[in-house]
């Protein structure tokens, strides 16, 4: 199994490489930066995938020629001072890194992955999404931009049924976003991620779920 985790550098991403190199698969671990891990199954990969070039090295690199299974949409950004920011950069940034960055990957390795008996795109998402959920206002670029990459990713599950779309909120976990206080480990995250993935199989309903499988409402 041929694995492809963008964000990989640290917190959620870094937790979900390694979970996967326990199950012995081979991963890509997408980086902007050197990757200090390593081991014989890891191909680290360094590419700033939101900008066109870093995109294209990505999709023309040997080892994604070679074959992807399963596609993790994880990198992701949170911008708390976007009321502050009155030419709206911060809202460009965050659709541009959480929204349209995950589609334009899904659509350039869609070929690839499509080569896959089973091939799976998990898009990282967050129950700061859901409109039913949000009773406490605020972040307005990050809840609207990961809502935009649900729709996204809804829009992808109905245009290509032979590939399986699952959308994960991965709790809220301690890591440089989610900060000391938050009660969740990367590495149970990453446990609870993988968990979902497993069960995930084309033609399911699409659905928000947590790291627990549980679905959460739009
Ligand atoms: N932590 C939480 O509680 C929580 C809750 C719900 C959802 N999430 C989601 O989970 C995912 C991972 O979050 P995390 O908590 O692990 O965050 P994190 O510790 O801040 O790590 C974010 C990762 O995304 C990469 N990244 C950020 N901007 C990028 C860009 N412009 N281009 C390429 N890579 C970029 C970072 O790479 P660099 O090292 O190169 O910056 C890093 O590897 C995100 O999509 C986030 O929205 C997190």
């Amino acid at each position: 199994m041929r694995v492809l985790i963008t964000g990989a550098s640290r917190g959620i991403g870094k937790s979900l490489v390694e979970k996967a190199l326990e199950q012995n698969m081979t991963v890509l671990a997408i980086t902007r930066s050197e990757m200090a891990l390593k081991h014989p199954q890891l191909i680290s990969i360094q590419a700033d995938i939101s900008n066109p070039e870093g995109l294209k090295k990505l999709s023309s690199h040997l080892e994604v020629q070679k074959g992807i299974d399963i596609l993790i949409n994880n990198a992701g950004i949170l911008i708390k001072q976007d009321l502050d920011d009155i030419k709206g950069l911060t809202f460009a940034e965050s659709f541009h890194v959480n929204a349209t960055t995950p589609f334009l990957i899904t659509q350039q390795l869609l070929p690839i992955l499509k080569k896959s008996q089973n091939p799976k795109v998990i898009q990282i998402s967050t129950m700061m999404s859901s409109i039913q959920d949000n009773q406490s206002g605020g972040y307005y670029s990050y809840r609207s931009s990961k809502m935009a990459l649900n729709m996204i990713t809804k829009s992808l599950s109905v245009d290509h049924p032979d590939v399986a779309f699952g959308l994960i909120h991965p709790g809220w976990v301690k890591t440089e976003m989610g900060g000391p206080e938050a009660p969740v480990t990367t590495e149970a995250s990453a446990d609870g991620i993988w968990k979902v993935i497993q069960k995930l199989e084309k033609g399911q309903a699409f659905r928000l779920q947590d790291f627990r499988g549980r679905e959460l409402p739009w």
